[in-house]
């Protein structure tokens, strides 16, 4: 593929005003130019995550220079390289985390934020790792050292990230323990590989947890009430960390079980990140992520496939919340 081939505009989806689903609009976009160590992604499918959504509802602004369209994965093909990209030619198929733009059919990516698309993946399977395997990367494995043999928690596991923090922690040789709050969601958790699935609103699963060894890494996206139950299951030398609160930002924490079992509490939003520090992690993702993805060892969960053009419904579906893993966007 030459620059030639690059039409003038593209589809694009729009966040109009801060709103529902229906405030996400198709429209002309001119195809965008990369700068400076970036590259132009012809996009094939687009991942939907919840911080889209938060996006729209105008909770979760883009960082300062990134797109204001929404869309924080992409997969396709590069069709243009900015000045000084190295590494990367035009033709080759990629993966990448994006700060904005993935919902449109030509999205920027800084050159360090991009991977191979895994061998014997799908663009769709593709589109659907970078935001969740960068931000459990970089939260359990980077941050928090879980290592093999020992016990994750992780809430909300039939979320995007909860589906991709069960397979890699499986996959590194991990015990993992999920909550959902539906049966048939801790169903599938244990489908997914889950040694343990607890409803979270029915049953004692701190206290379970506790009796049945404990846990060594907390993924927590749940705050509020959690917190406490959380750290009372996390055994001696435990790390707890933060990337959402869906139930409420501020918690009561006991001190003295932190002091007690020399706990360690941590968090962190991917976004906000350093490009340095993405490319930083891109790299560790993939030489210890990315063969266990071409290896079949970690699977990817796809819920459902959604034409770009009706990104609303994909928000609708994600808002509704009875997916079971990614929600992606087709744009070709
Ligand atoms: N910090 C970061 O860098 C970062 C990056 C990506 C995502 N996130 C956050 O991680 C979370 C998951 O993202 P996603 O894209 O995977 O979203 P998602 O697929 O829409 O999943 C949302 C999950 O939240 C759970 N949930 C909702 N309300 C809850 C409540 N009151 N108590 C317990 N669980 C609740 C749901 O579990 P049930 O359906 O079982 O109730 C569901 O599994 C979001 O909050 C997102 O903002 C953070």
């Amino acid at each position: 593929m030459t620059p030639a081939t690059i039409p003038d505009d593209m589809l694009a989806i729009e966040i109009t005003k801060p709103g529902g689903p229906d405030v996400l609009t198709p429209v002309r976009r001119p195809v965008p130019r990369p700068g400076p160590n970036e590259v132009l992604i012809r996009v094939a499918a687009a991942g939907v995550n919840r911080p889209d959504v938060l996006q729209r509802m105008g909770l979760y602004p883009p960082p300062p220079g990134a797109s204001d369209l929404p869309g924080l994965e992409v997969a396709g093909e590069i069709a243009a390289l900015g000045p000084s990209v190295s590494g990367w030619n035009i033709g080759d198929k990629v993966c990448a985390l994006l700060p904005g733009g993935g919902y449109a059919q030509f999205a920027l990516a800084d050159a360090g934020s991009c991977l191979p698309v895994p061998k014997g993946l799908s663009p769709e399977e593709a589109a659907a790792l970078p935001e969740t395997v960068f931000t459990v990367w970089a939260n359990v494995f980077d941050d928090a050292r879980l290592q093999p043999g020992e016990t994750l928690l992780v809430h909300g596991a039939t979320s995007g990230i909860g589906v991709t923090a069960i397979a890699m922690a499986k996959a590194f040789g991990a015990r993992v323990l999920a909550t959902a709050g539906a049966r048939a969601k801790c169903d599938a958790a244990l489908t997914l590989g889950a040694d343990a699935a607890y409803l979270y609103d029915e049953e004692p699963w701190d206290e379970e947890i506790a009796k049945s060894g404990g846990a060594d890494v907390v993924l927590d996206m749940a705050g509020g009430d959690f917190l406490a139950r959380n750290l009372a299951c996390l055994n001696p030398g435990g790390r707890h960390v933060s990337i959402a609160f869906l139930r409420g930002a501020e918690a009561p924490i006991n001190i003295f079980a932190i002091m007690q079992k020399r706990l360690k509490l941590t968090g962190s939003t991917m976004k906000a990140r350093s490009l340095a520090e993405k490319a930083r992690l891109a790299a560790d993702i993939r030489t210890q992520v990315w063969p266990l993805l071409e290896s079949g060892a970690m699977a990817v969960k796809i819920d459902q496939l959604f034409p770009l053009a009706d990104a609303a419904k994909a928000h609708e579906h994600m808002e509704k919340g009875g997916h079971i893993g990614k929600i992606v966007l087709k744009a070709v």
